[in-house]
């Protein structure tokens, strides 16, 4: 088993570690060295201009990657950190422009989980971690996800079991001292607003948000969202075909039939996000011509992960050109 102390030393030496948080398990570097932050681009296959998050243990290490905490940021940070929130800030004149993908501004959070709060304290400095996965596919929930994306690549993974909330942090810039939400995840539109006043969505004038193209946080097998009333219809026509199909549903299947793969994520937004990625993974190995996923309500609880499953669905939702 990996133990801090190992992982600790692993950063020191300029290489990578793959770490849970309570959202994803990222996949972090010593975000002051140049060449580990480059060979976390590498590894993932991401491009140079998509700028990382900077983990780091407590609120008192931010003056060292920031230039300034605006009012909002910093009752966005009083009330949910440590927490799956990330503050997009202006960033420190030192601060290298590999890790915020040239941009003026960089992405902070402090991360609640145990075991990454251990890392951090006892590494000292910060972890700039994207999640731990090749670009545009699924992110980790379990160390075992790691492994499966990197092999041996990746020699130093804490394994800390299932990541609690299992999709990623919530984005909001804070530049200007205007609050806009850049990535929906676990905590919600209307809790930043009661922190901060308005949130406005992500404008053409924001700093480039999650992603930069369409298709992310996608499995390899074409994934369909499909409305619950269609759902029986569509299935039909691939079993007609004599085609296996995966069901992602939100209730029981009615009847069971032999190419159909039916998998029921319940009705609970926060139990569905839990488990989302995992799911998936598992019904991407199955050889399936298609993963049909029930259309969760449009409910601000599922907004999280109905932003992933659009992401993730082959078409991308309607007109949107890019991705987290
Ligand atoms: O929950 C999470 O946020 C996980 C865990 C490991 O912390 N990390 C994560 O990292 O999801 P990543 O790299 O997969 O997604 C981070 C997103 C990227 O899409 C990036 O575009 C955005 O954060 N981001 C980072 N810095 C930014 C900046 N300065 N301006 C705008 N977006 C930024
Ligand atoms: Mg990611």
């Amino acid at each position: 088993m990996v133990t801090i102390d190992r992982a600790v030393r692993a950063l020191q030496a300029g290489e990578l570690v793959a770490f849970p948080t309570e959202t994803v398990y990222g996949l972090g570097a010593n975000a002051a060295n140049k060449e580990a932050i480059a060979r976390i681009f590498a590894l993932k296959g991401r491009p140079a201009d998509h700028p990382l998050i900077v983990h780091l243990a407590g609120p008192e290490q931010l003056q060292h990657w920031v230039a300034e905490i605006p009012p909002i940021a910093a009752k966005l940070a009083a009330r949910f950190w440590p927490g799956p929130l990330t503050l997009i800030l202006p960033k420190a004149a030192q601060v290298n422009t590999l890790v915020t993908g040239g941009q003026d501004s960089i992405g902070v959070r402090i991360p609640a989980h145990p075991i990454a709060q251990q890392l951090l304290g006892a590494f000292g400095g910060a972890i700039a971690a994207p999640s731990a996965n090749r670009y545009g596919r699924l992110s980790p929930t379990r160390a075992e996800h790691v492994r499966e994306e990197f092999g041996d690549a990746v020699k130093t993974i804490l394994d800390g079991g299932d990541s609690p909330i299992g999709i990623e942090s919530t984005i909001v810039a804070c530049l200007g001292n205007v609050a806009r939400l850049l990535r929906p995840g676990f905590i919600t539109r209307t809790q930043i607003e009661q922190t901060v006043g308005v949130v406005l969505d992500r404008g053409a004038e924001a700093p480039r948000a999650p992603g930069d193209r369409r298709q992310h946080y996608a499995p390899f097998t074409p994934l369909a969202l499909v409305a619950g009333t269609q759902l029986e219809a569509r299935i039909d026509e691939h079993c007609r075909r004599n085609e296996k199909v995966a069901v992602l549903a939100m209730r029981a299947a009615s009847q069971a039939r032999s190419q159909v793969t039916w998998v029921d994520a319940g009705k609970a937004p926060a139990a569905y996000a839990h488990q989302l990625y995992g799911r998936l993974r598992t019904l991407d190995q199955l050889g399936c011509v298609r993963i049909l996923v029930e259309a969760p309500p449009i409910l601000e609880d599922w907004n999280a992960v109905l932003d992933r499953l659009q992401r993730a669905s082959a078409a991308g939702p309607p007109g949107r050109v890019d991705s987290g």
